[in-house]
């Protein structure tokens, strides 16, 4: 058994230093980045110990589809469960228990005593960045299924972290947003899931959000944080989100116990001195780490692994698939599902069929121990059919990162830049062409200015010019076979990638012969060679770089040849869709449409072959689909994890009945949600003018057709 401690005890005994280092998250040893403020070293994921009471470090990892781990590169890959909306789609308690037991395992296997989930928050409006991490547009429903899923996870002893208490229904401005919301529709609605969750299964701790509610930050509104405590009676670890602590007197009186991550930025020797002001009461100070040894106390109880490691067992997968089959909504239906088993000839077509999108972009995604695409499960379903392949239409936002056609990739760290005498430092393996260094240290690796060169080779699979594109948070150059193709140093532009501190993509090209090898280089510099200002945004340190690429072709011939295979074949699937991409953490769609061409590609497919075409959309939430009509047969896929090939195919294949409903409405037009007239910060504030009136409450009373259903 783990040691114990008596947390009266300890709390008796330890120096006051150490009683107030307990309310922040721990600083990290000297390889880390050191921190403008203290001079000391910044670790994500861990609680401050202290040994000599055998207090230990509690591990916390995201999130809410799968366990990262603590590292964004070079991660230990992780069970990739589907997205929330797709959990939420199986409106099936036992099922989502049996996700959260899962992820528990995950924790424990990646060493971590608490699991930071399930995201909770309100699909206000359909273009919410992250609204594919949630639920359902239903409190209730979003407040059952994370009572499930908890109770699942914490039945393996790993601690939950609910989030984010509350409103955090949109990205845009997320840290200075303020919700102004009715207290009708703040109770029913985006309070509802987590009393459901304070009800019934009160689970270890609670994570607040970034944003304002009714002009206060709720990381420092004492009514908000009360109203769990007293009210509620549950009595959580109330922990910030990740440099969402604004305040050291305010949140430390409104009840916040640990600011998070380390190094504290409003904790330390800010506390200290305003208890000698007496702006902050001892007992305060007291009741807070009281509040952070119960947590690390009942998290300690789990025996997690010493070494953060994967396990990818047989009936993990299993389940793994049957949550995906049982996420998959037939949208409509005549008379084409289940297919025959007996199919001769099937076109395969679509952005995602090769290349499936299983997570949604943030802190949600992470490095898959595998994942099926629908390609290949087809393949496995008709063993003797001939397929026809065409992609008809690219639907990417970012170019494709090389992963497939790279080899021999590694990348190599210095502290000089190119050009200078450099001494390596390190050297990892990779295997594709992203990478984020926001936690990766090596030992002599100034953390705070280095440089790192990545090199691979890379073997088109077709001749004909290939576009690269490349964006970075530092600076980066892409050389092919050491001539400089992109420039992204000199002249950058912000963008939305790395959690809105990348570049827009640089793009460039190259004429190249399919089978040759050709040398990738791409040469990087840390986050702070970036040219762009950083000011107001949090420096995560390190900086990351993504490199895609892709086959220039003609787009009137694409669909021409997805036409042509769908009207050859038996039966045509076209799966296309969103990827993390155009849904992630950091920002909010700007539209609700597929991609540029994708509608075009599906239309004229349609109108070849409606009659024995299935059209399968992955995305997290609605899209708009102005070929409904035409459609015989729509199904929705989500972000599917790991197993979504699987997933849809033991749908299509009639392996699984599907029993997946809309956990959301879905509207024929953005310009139909509710919300539609008051989404985004407006001079910072966002005004919930539907009030109680949101998702299906507010079509069924207007009356308003939307294109499916909730439910
Ligand atoms: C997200 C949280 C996440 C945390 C740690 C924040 O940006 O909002 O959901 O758990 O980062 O990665």
């Amino acid at each position: 058994m783990p040691q114990t401690f008596d947390v009266e005890h300890v709390l008796a005994n330890i120096s006051e230093q150490d009683k107030i280092a307990l309310l922040s998250g721990k600083t990290g040893n000297e390889l880390w980045e050191r921190h403008p403020l203290t001079k000391a070293g910044i670790d994500f994921w861990h609680t401050h110990p202290i040994p000599e009471f055998n207090v230990p470090s509690i591990r916390a990892t995201d999130g809410p589809n799968g366990i990262r781990g603590t590292k964004f590169f070079a991660g230990i890959p992780a069970a990739c469960l589907p997205c929330g909306t797709a959990l939420g789609a199986t409106w099936d308690r036992d099922l989502i228990y049996q996700a959260g037991e899962l992820l528990g395992d995950e924790c424990i296997a990646k060493g971590a005593h608490c699991w930071l989930g399930p995201t909770i928050n309100m699909q206000r409006a359909p273009l919410g960045g992250r609204g594919f991490e949630s639920f359902a547009e239903d409190p209730h429903l979003s407040g059952i299924l994370a009572k499930s899923i908890i109770l699942g996870c914490e039945s393996k002893g790993v601690i939950s972290t609910v989030k984010h208490f509350v409103g955090n229904d949109q990205e845009h401005e997320r840290r200075a947003v303020d919700v102004l919301v009715t207290q009708r529709a703040l109770r029913e609605i985006y309070l509802r899931p987590f009393q459901i969750v304070a009800r019934d299964a009160k689970p270890g701790a609670l994570m607040t959000s970034y944003n304002k509610i009714n002009g206060k930050h709720v990381v420092e509104d004492e009514r908000m944080l009360n109203l769990i405590r007293e009210e509620w009676k549950w009595n959580p670890l109330v922990m910030s989100d990740w440099y969402g602590t604004y305040t050291t007197i305010d949140s430390m009186k409104a009840g916040l116990d640990l600011e998070m991550p380390g190094v504290s930025r409003y904790r330390g020797k800010f506390i200290e001195s305003a208890v000698q002001a007496r702006l902050i009461k001892q007992s305060t100070v007291d009741a807070r780490a009281r509040k952070v040894l119960e947590f690390v106390k009942q998290a300690s109880q789990v025996q997690v692994s010493e070494v953060e490691r994967g396990r990818d067992f047989p009936e993990d997968r299993a389940l793994n698939r049957k949550l995906c089959a049982n996420s998959i909504v037939l949208l409509k239906n005549e008379g084409i599902l289940p297919f025959p088993r007996e199919i001769k000839k099937i076109a395969l077509i679509g952005s995602h069929m090769k290349c499936p999108a299983i997570s949604g972009g943030g802190s949600a995604s992470l490095e898959p121990y595998y994942s099926v695409s629908l390609y290949d499960a087809c393949r496995e379903a008709l063993p003797n059919a001939e397929v026809l392949y065409q992609v008809g239409a690219y639907a990417h936002k970012m170019l494709p990162v090389i992963d497939r056609l790279l080899s021999n990739a590694i990348i190599q760290f210095y502290n000089e830049p190119m050009g200078k005498e450099r001494h390596l430092i390190s050297t990892e393996p990779v295997s594709t062409t992203a990478f984020q260094f926001m936690d990766y240290y090596a030992p002599g690796l100034n953390r705070a200015l280095f440089w790192a060169t990545l090199v691979g080779d890379f073997t088109p699979d077709t001749s004909g010019i290939w576009d690269f594109g490349l964006s970075v948070f530092g600076t980066a150059n892409l050389y092919i076979d050491d001539e400089l193709v992109i420039d992204n140093t000199t002249s950058q532009t912000r963008g939305t990638a790395f959690f809105g501190k990348g570049t827009v993509e640089v793009l460039g090209s190259k004429e190249l012969v399919a089978g040759t090898t050709y040398k990738v280089r791409i040469e990087f510099g840390s986050a702070n060679t970036t040219t762009m200002k950083t000011v107001g945004m949090v420096n995560f340190g390190g900086g990351a770089a993504s490199l895609g690429a892709c086959l220039r072709m003609n787009r009137e011939e694409m669909i021409e040849n997805a036409v042509e295979a769908a009207t050859e074949a038996d039966y045509t699937i076209l799966c296309t869709g969103l990827n993390k991409d155009w849904e992630s953490e950091g920002f909010d769609r700007m539209h609700m449409d597929l991609p540029p061409g994708v509608d075009e590609l599906i239309s004229k497919v349609l109108k070849a072959a409606a009659d024995k075409t299935v059209i399968v959309n992955q995305s997290g939430t609605p899209v708009t689909m102005p070929w409904a009509d035409q459609a015989r047969c729509i199904v929705q896929g989500w972000y599917g994890g790991n197993e979504t090939g699987h997933g849809i195919a033991d749908v299509l294949f009639g392996e699984v009945n599907p029993c997946a409903k809309l956990p959301l409405s879905w509207p024929v037009d953005v310009k139909h949600n509710p919300a539609y007239l008051n989404y985004a910060s407006v001079g910072g504030r966002v005004l919930y003018g539907e009030d109680i009136y949101g998702g299906y409450r507010f079509y069924e009373r207007t009356g308003r057709e939307v294109l499916f259903p909730f439910g």
